[in-house]
């Protein structure tokens, strides 16, 4: 497979605080951590707990200042009010001897959808289904409790050996109708290359940004690359809220009809053109699966889908032709948007820093 097929590589190594800097240290009964991974607000790392006999993860909060001390608090609260198998359990809470916050997880014996892409390149249209669909089952479940996850993306999706998916990083989500609100105007949040219009421009979201992303992950299964990539985070917040899905790329690439529709409507850049709940997406990917099976039968059209004829999946395994540019003709009925954008980019970008600290080969 082609090197165009590979997505960037936005592991944390150029990360000034040294990679497993809570190595070392106590925290709680936990013994023997070994790091698992990094993001923007904390280190994972795998322990073994002996008062229960079994290992876990911990997730430890790298920045220290109260905002993102209280948020990583909440995380833990939100994921608590969570229980279903596409979201990861949290055990325990505490702060350790030096002041570190950490909290304590069901260790997921797997790899996050980024390493996977970045591993194996896209990947074939009925597995990228099912983990799409499982991504849905476990945000339905948080978006039924009130909760709107807003950082949906490959590195917070683990896959297990068994490809069951699990949710994590619940750092920036929004409880819908709280008092308590984390995010103000000059702390936009989020990832710009997956992040939605409204999100991008500071607006209130709701369970359709989560959609929003969802679909984009889909689109990088499929295609292998993110959707949206530019040089630099403002270039790609515009890009991602002005910029059409390159869904010829999917087509290109042999993907079937009905399932780009579904991608189409999912990255739509106003919320109500996209299906409205994870229910929604869920009953479309389902039709989407039978129609897999059965390739020869029309599929059900989903919620609002343009009707398209069905068109069984292709095996993408294997090399491919080099799918035409991502870039696209400028929407223009998102001009007045992109003033809305670029108000917030420098907030975003205030974001960026505080979650991707280094330049990284390629934003997405
Ligand atoms: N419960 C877990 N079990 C195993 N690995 C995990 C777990 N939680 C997170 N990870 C790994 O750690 C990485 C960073 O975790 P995440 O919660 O996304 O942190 P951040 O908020 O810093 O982005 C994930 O991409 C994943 O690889
Ligand atoms: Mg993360």
């Amino acid at each position: 497979m082609g090197a165009q097929h590979r997505r960037p590589n936005l592991d944390r190594e150029d990360y000034t605080v040294p990679m497993g800097s809570a190595l070392g240290q106590a925290f709680g009964r936990y013994e023997n951590l070994t790091l698992l991974g990094r993001g923007g607000m904390g280190e994972v790392y795998r322990a073994h707990d002996p008062e229960l006999g079994r290992e876990v993860a911990i997730k430890v909060m790298l920045d220290a200042t109260p905002e993102f001390l209280a948020r990583f608090r909440r995380e833990a609260q939100v994921i608590a009010r969570l229980t279903h198998p596409n979201v990861v359990q949290v055990y325990d809470f505490g702060v350790n001897g030096s002041g570190k916050s950490y909290f304590v997880m069901e260790l997921v014996q797997g790899t996050s959808l980024d390493k996977v892409m970045r591993e194996r390149g896209r990947l074939p249209p009925t597995e990228a289904v099912r983990l799409a669909r499982q991504a849905a089952e476990g945000l339905g479940v948080a978006h039924r409790a009130g909760i709107v996850h807003r950082d949906v993306k490959p590195s917070n999706l683990i896959v297990d050996a068994n490809g069951h998916v699990k949710i994590v990083d619940f750092g920036i989500a929004r409880i819908q109708d709280a008092g308590q609100q984390l995010t103000n105007v000059a702390m936009l949040m989020g990832t710009p290359g997956y992040m939605a219009p409204e999100q991008a421009m500071g607006r209130t979201v709701d369970q359709r940004a989560d959609i929003y992303a969802l679909g984009l992950t889909l689109f990088e299964m499929l295609s292998g690359c993110p959707p949206f990539v530019a040089d630099d985070p403002i270039s790609l917040v515009v890009k991602n809220a002005q910029e059409p899905l390159p869904s010829e790329t999917l087509r290109s690439l042999g993907i079937a009809e009905p399932l780009v529709c579904l991608i189409e409507q999912m990255g739509a850049k106003e919320p109500d053109s996209r299906p409205q709940s994870c229910e929604a997406v869920i009953s479309a990917l389902d039709a989407l699966l039978v129609a897999a099976e059965a390739p020869t039968v029309t599929p059900p059209i989903p919620d609002g889908a343009r009707s398209v004829s069905a068109t069984p999946f292709v095996d993408l395994g294997g090399s491919v032709a080099v799918p035409p540019s991502l870039g696209r003709a400028r929407s223009s009925g998102f001009l007045l948007a992109m003033i809305g954008v670029a108000a917030c980019v420098l907030a975003a970008v205030v974001v960026q820093v505080a979650r991707k600290p280094s330049p990284a080969p390629g934003w997405c």
